[in-house]
């Protein structure tokens, strides 16, 4: 990646101050080292090649060196626009809130893949990017604590962009795909990067509103359609996807008399095939 480009490109946008790396462990693990630190609101982590990145669920995120964008963004709570009128902490003090960092950075990255690319990813609840049902991009939202108190969160994004950013089948929990592959043509990190940082700053600020649910819901993948939910501990539930609660948890329809809210993050969602309740 070329870093002047890179700096000059962020220049506009009012963040904190930018680290990159050519190759990093993982850019979450080094945002939440510097936030301990005391990294300013919105510094940026960004690296060529991870190799050690993570994804949710304690799987394994891979970039290779120029074929994708890994980046991670320090955010401060009381920045973040998540706080209602009352008490801030009543949401940041559950799933709720890392949930909402997390579809923050789908909203965002769909919209500029949209916006820069003419491209439509939906958003397979909380944190996939999937385009034409494969999936282009992933988030992850990790909260870092000093004892209590929550110090910051970290926002990690990462995007598939060359052939070689695609792991090996087997290693794989969802078909992927990138974005050249759909586009054709060399898609530039730096214009990527801060297109996507562009549009997720002007959603911070309105995090806490129903436009930014509506907007995520417009998104949502398999929308009407049978999906399977599937919790850690190995249960599932299945049923019509309906799209988001006011809070942004997953409505779920099970049978024509319940609907249920899905709120846990660590679970999973499977487009059935035939199946049927
Ligand atoms: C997932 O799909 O499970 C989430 C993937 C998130 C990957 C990004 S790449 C940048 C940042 N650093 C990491 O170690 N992970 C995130």
């Amino acid at each position: 990646m070329d870093v002047e480009k890179l700096l000059r490109a962020l220049d506009g946008l009012h963040l904190g101050p930018v680290r990159y790396f050519p190759c990093i462990g993982s850019t979450n693990e080094e945002a939440a080292r510097w936030a301990e630190a005391g990294a300013p609101d919105l510094s940026l982590v960004v690296a060529d090649e991870q190799t050690s990145g993570r994804g949710r669920m304690g799987r394994r995120w891979y970039t290779l060196a120029g074929a994708g964008l890994a980046f991670s963004l320090v955010m401060h709570p009381e920045r973040t626009h998540l706080q209602d009128s009352k008490n801030y902490l009543t949401i940041l003090s559950n799933d709720s809130s890392l949930m909402r960092l997390t579809a923050l950075g789908a909203v965002a990255t769909s919209e500029a893949l949209k916006q820069a690319y003419g491209l439509s990813a939906d958003i397979k609840w909380p944190n996939d990017l999937l385009v034409q049902r494969r999936k282009i991009a992933g988030v992850l939202a990790e909260a870092s604590w000093q004892g209590d108190t929550l110090k910051a969160v970290i926002l990690g994004i990462g995007v598939n962009i060359t052939h070689k950013s695609i792991p090996p089948g087997t290693r794989l929990n969802f078909p992927a795909t990138c974005l050249e592959d759909f586009l054709g043509k060399p898609v530039e990190q730096v214009e990527l990067i801060s297109s996507i940082l562009s549009s997720l700053l002007g959603w911070r600020k309105r995090l806490n509103t129903p436009d930014f649910i509506l907007n995520w819901q417009d998104k949502l993948a398999f929308k009407g359609e049978w999906v399977k939910v599937i919790y850690p501990d190995n249960t599932a539930q299945v049923g019509i996807v309906q799209g988001l609660s006011p809070e942004g948890f997953l409505r779920l329809q099970l049978n024509h008399e319940e609907t249920i809210n899905i709120k846990g993050g660590d679970l999973h969602l499977r487009q059935l095939k035939q199946e049927q309740p």
